[in-house]
């Protein structure tokens, strides 16, 4: 493929993904590698630019990450950010050194230089964000100071001639006012792209490269509902047809009529040509989860059960040539380049390539983000609901149930849960708020109904505003739409006579109950 793409060598930042991110945003396509990727591969993959990310070391360190003066000499332009900066003034001959003191948060800058491609059209002085200890004492030869702060002598410098940029802030975060604009500059005016990243030549281009690797071969896709699989799900379906099989296996612990609701998109009587198999497996779910009451207990049961359903399914459609799986581009920066671990034991499908019979795992989306992967969904067709659904976990309503799972207990989280998200909906606070659903308490209490003593479950409203799902704030949502869901659930939901409000953050709690 002859696409445009800027290379962005993450030198161990923690806003590599951001920047990718802000290219793709202006149309250019990013791929984040790390900072040991060779030259000749460099070379291979014909970047348009390279962007050096930042990164907590001081290029001074005898081990700090670094890169080889071949780079240098390729004629591509280069963008260095903080550390990335750093390394590019002392590789090409500058001073970096360590300030008594850090700059740290929203900083002002002053524009030196005007005309600086960089800095076109933004008006001086203007915020950004820093946070660094080391800085550009002295640039190398050739470069000059474009902006400086009243901390840091060199906030940007450039080299117009050989089209190489730094900035010592990182443009690539919301806090700095003109940061998009500065790094659109950069792909657009320094590196030349022409912008040929869009949802539409994706699918496009994806649909015939699905075709042209698979052939005539047979393809089986784990489809959960969700928006990955699902937009997976549909970019076979339209390379290939039927020779795609999906199995859904609904384990009984999705949401008010989701099982249904999927099964209208993709099912025989949906727009998309492929084989769809529902396995209602609920029962079997409920029977396995009997008596289990300890959360990673319950996961794993439902992570193994769902395996043993999946894979029994897969045994009567026989050998297949492919296995989709709806990997998207943060688990592959997450696993690949190796710098974070935070991620909690999620239930997916990791565990399956081994238990089926299998030549080639395909993942469709493995180089989208999460916004481009909904983009993508939207432009293939499927209803925005799906699209723009919240992340729903793996183990369902699950880990949804405190305690011990029944399907009693099932029928009251989903409809307290299908209440709470009609009447959010309702208030027209869809939009503004991260996450929300209801759970159940394990906790059963007297209340009374009439005339009558009640002794029944308390409802978890939870709501949180969150932008990555690693913290989170409780929403404070108005109290008459607070009201009416608990005036509705306590008499619309038989076996509930309480409900509560979580008011908890992440941390200390986390966004689920288990
Ligand atoms: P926690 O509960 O850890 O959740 O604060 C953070 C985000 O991850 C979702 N979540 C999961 N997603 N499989 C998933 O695919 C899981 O097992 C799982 N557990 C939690 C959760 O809904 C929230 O958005």
């Amino acid at each position: 493929m002859n696409r445009e793409m800027i290379i962005v060598l993450d030198f161990g930042g923690q806003y590599n993904q951001l920047i990718a991110r802000r290219v793709r945003e202006c149309g250019v396509y990013a791929e984040v590698h790390p900072y040991t990727l060779s030259p000749e591969r460099i070379r291979q993959m014909h970047p348009k630019g390279i962007i050096f990310t930042g990164g907590p070391d001081s290029v001074y360190l005898p081990d700090s990450p670094s890169c080889g003066s071949e780079l240098f000499e390729m004629g591509i332009p280069i963008l260095g950010i903080c550390y990335g900066s750093q390394l590019m003034a002392y590789r090409l001959g500058g001073v970096v050194t360590t300030a008594p003191v850090s700059e740290y948060g929203h900083t002002s800058v002053t524009v030196d230089d005007p005309a600086d491609v960089l800095w076109k059209g933004i008006a001086s002085p203007t915020v950004v964000w820093m946070s660094h200890t080391d800085y550009i004492a002295a640039v190398p030869p050739g470069f000059h100071v474009t902006a400086h702060t009243d901390r840091c002598p060199t906030a940007a410098m450039s080299c117009p001639e050989k089209k190489f940029y730094a900035v010592q802030f990182h443009p690539e975060v919301m806090h700095t006012v003109q940061g998009k604009a500065m790094i659109r500059s950069f792909v657009y005016d320094v590196c030349g792209c022409s912008g040929d990243w869009k949802m539409d030549s994706f699918v496009e281009s994806s649909i015939r490269t699905l075709r042209d690797k698979i052939g005539n071969g047979k393809v089986l896709c784990a489809l959960s509902g969700g928006v990955d699989s699902s937009v997976a799900a549909v970019l076979l379906s339209k390379a290939v047809g039927r020779q795609l099989t999906c199995v859904f296996v609904d384990h009984g612990l999705l949401r008010k009529d989701e099982g249904d609701q999927v099964e209208a998109v993709f099912g025989p009587k949906g727009p998309y040509e492929l084989n769809f198999i529902r396995v209602n497996a609920a029962g079997r779910f409920y029977e396995k989860l009997k008596g289990a009451s300890e959360p990673e207990q319950k996961r794993r049961i439902i992570g193994e059960e769902f395996i043993r359903v999946f894979e029994e399914e897969a045994h009567k459609i026989g050998a297949v040539d492919y296995l989709v799986q709806g990997t998207i581009y943060p688990d592959v920066i997450e696993s690949g380049l190796g710098k974070s671990a935070v991620i909690k034991s999620h239930h997916n499908v990791g565990g399956l390539p081994d238990i089926v019979d299998f030549k080639e795992i395909i993942e469709p989306l493995r180089m989208l983000f999460k916004d481009e992967v909904r983009a993508a969904g939207l432009e293939l067709g499927l209803p925005s609901s799906l699209v723009m659904r919240q992340p729903f976990p793996g183990p369902g309503l699950g880990v949804r149930i405190v305690g011990e799972v029944t399907a009693e207990k099932v029928r009251i989280v989903q409809e307290a849960d299908a209440i709470f998200r009609e009447e959010i909906a309702a208030a027209g606070l869809e939009r503004g708020l991260g996450q929300y659903f209801a759970a159940l308490s394990n906790m059963r209490s007297v209340g009374v109904m009439g005339d009558f003593r009640t002794y029944d479950y308390a409802v978890v409203l939870r709501c949180v505003n969150t932008s990555d799902f690693m913290t989170a704030d409780a929403a404070q949502l108005p109290w008459e739409v607070l009201s009416k869901v608990t005036s509705r659930i306590v008499n619309e939901v038989k076996g509930v006579n309480r409900v509560l409000y979580d008011c908890t953050g992440k941390p200390p709690a986390t966004i689920e109950l288990e």
